[in-house]
């Protein structure tokens, strides 16, 4: 298996630039990382994955500014297309905590970016590559998150931005983000996975820049989701997480956070086995992951037909699946699906612990209660579930799940009657 979490530091090839350059994770041949445009190995067709020389430790972050930029040691450069990406809180959640019986519990919330969702964190990095290549059209096809964020960004660094959505499959918040600012929205007849399949497609013959997850830079920002939980969760607790659950789609943020780690092993920052466990979630009609890993399978299954409330994630063909499920494996953890009624009861109780979330994200923590029932995580665990959307994002679900509005008179006796009533 590829991508050992005690795998030697590699040395700079001739390509590299300035300490940086890509590498393929199946067959390691190497790339120049900013003079072509490179999704995947030019050799095998393998997926590629940015290589340092010089690796990261804590100390290089300390007494930088908080937010994905505080991470420039562990990122390409020193400076992306910004607005104030990461830093995002680690909440605790005394309700759930106390419901799930673990040692200690925090939500990182990364619904508290910018545009709603994690997905700034790559976007800040994969869009400031797109200008070092002089790219002129930036595309992306997305559930909803990465459309939002790639527009924002996009409009930020004057860049035209197309996107294309599984039609009727994305929540009204993350549309009108795309729509406001300023991308061409192209809704496709066909779920992600086949979004994904054209914009790839597109990308290949030169129409325009692709920033969905395949794009390695993309995963160099949303490392930074990693290095900030530790940070932060030492910070707070005086000790380092033992476990981090987190919802799985195309699996990008699982590939991210086991980089950051490997990285810090590699470093010497980390003990291998202070390597928090990574643990997978995906709800039950799109858990092509999950299936990969209850079969121990070394591929995972593409699954034709999705279906979940948690639009996020409703995915069949998880692209960083190589990259993740090592991830998964070497971390000791184990990806697990939950229903969609589990999601909604979990982005119920987020709420009530003050904490809102989209349904996606909430699958973590729909997760985490699954896994403490069968008794996969243990009661003596600290853990962190990642929370990786806004609740505005999907304002159709958060008023399913929640209270619905009733009808008053106007005015007040009439409501001090309906009160009463
Ligand atoms: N949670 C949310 C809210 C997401 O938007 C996504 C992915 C995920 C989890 C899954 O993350 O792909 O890294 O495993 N959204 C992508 C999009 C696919 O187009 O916005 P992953």
């Amino acid at each position: 298996m590829t991508l050992r979490l005690s795998e030697a530091r590699p040395d700079p090839p001739e390509t590299a630039s300035e300490g940086v350059w890509l590498s393929c994770i199946a067959c390691d041949a190497t790339f120049a990382p900013f003079e072509a445009v490179r999704y995947t190995c030019d050799d095998c067709d393998g997926l590629l994955e940015v290589r340092y020389a010089d690796l990261p430790t804590f100390e290089e972050f300390e007494g930088r500014t908080p937010g994905v930029w505080r991470y420039a040691d562990a990122l390409p450069f020193d400076e992306g297309v910004s607005i104030d990406e990461g830093n995002t809180p680690l909440y605790e959640v005394p309700t759930i905590e106390a419901e799930t019986g673990v040692a200690d519990l925090r939500v990182k919330h990364e619904g508290m970016n910018p545009t709603g969702s994690f997905k700034d964190r790559g976007m800040t990095v994969g869009v400031r590559v797109a200008e070092k290549l002089g790219v002129d059209r930036l595309a992306c096809a997305s559930t909803g998150n990465t459309s939002a964020a790639l527009a924002c960004y996009g409009a930020r660094a004057n860049t035209e931005t197309l996107v294309l959505l599984p039609a009727g499959k994305v929540a009204a918040g993350k549309v009108a983000q795309a729509s406001l600012h300023g991308a061409r929205i192209l809704e496709v007849d066909g779920n992600f996975d086949a979004c994904l399949d054209i914009v790839s497609d597109l990308a290949d013959r030169g129409e325009a820049y692709l920033l969905n997850s395949l794009n390695p830079f993309r995963l160099e920002g949303q490392k930074t989701i990693g290095l900030e939980i530790l940070e932060q969760f030492r910070d707070q607790t005086g000790d380092l997480p033992d476990r981090i659950v987190l919802p799985v789609g195309n699996a990008g943020n699982t590939a991210a956070l086991y980089k950051a780690f490997r990285e810090l092993v590699q470093s010497g920052a980390l003990d291998a086995d202070e390597v928090p466990t990574l643990t997978g979630v995906q709800a039950a009609g799109a858990a092509p992951m999950v299936e990969a890993i209850e079969e121990n399978a070394d591929e995972v299954r593409r699954w034709e037909e999705v279906e979940t409330r948690a639009t996020a994630i409703r995915i069949g063909n998880p692209v960083n699946a190589p990259k993740a499920l090592p991830g998964i494996r070497e971390t000791g953890g184990t990806a697990v699906a939950v229903s969609d009624e589990e999601i909604t009861d979990a982005q119920r109780a987020l709420a009530r612990d003050g904490v809102g979330v989209e349904p996606a994200s909430a699958a973590s923590v729909a997760g985490l209660r699954k896994l403490r029932e069968s008794g996969d995580i243990a009661a003596d665990e600290q853990v962190v579930c990642l929370t990786t959307g806004h609740l505005l994002k999907d304002p159709d679900a958060a008023a399913t799940a929640g209270a619905d509005p009733e009808p008053v008179p106007a005015d007040t006796d009439g409501v001090l009657d309906h009160l009463g009533e």
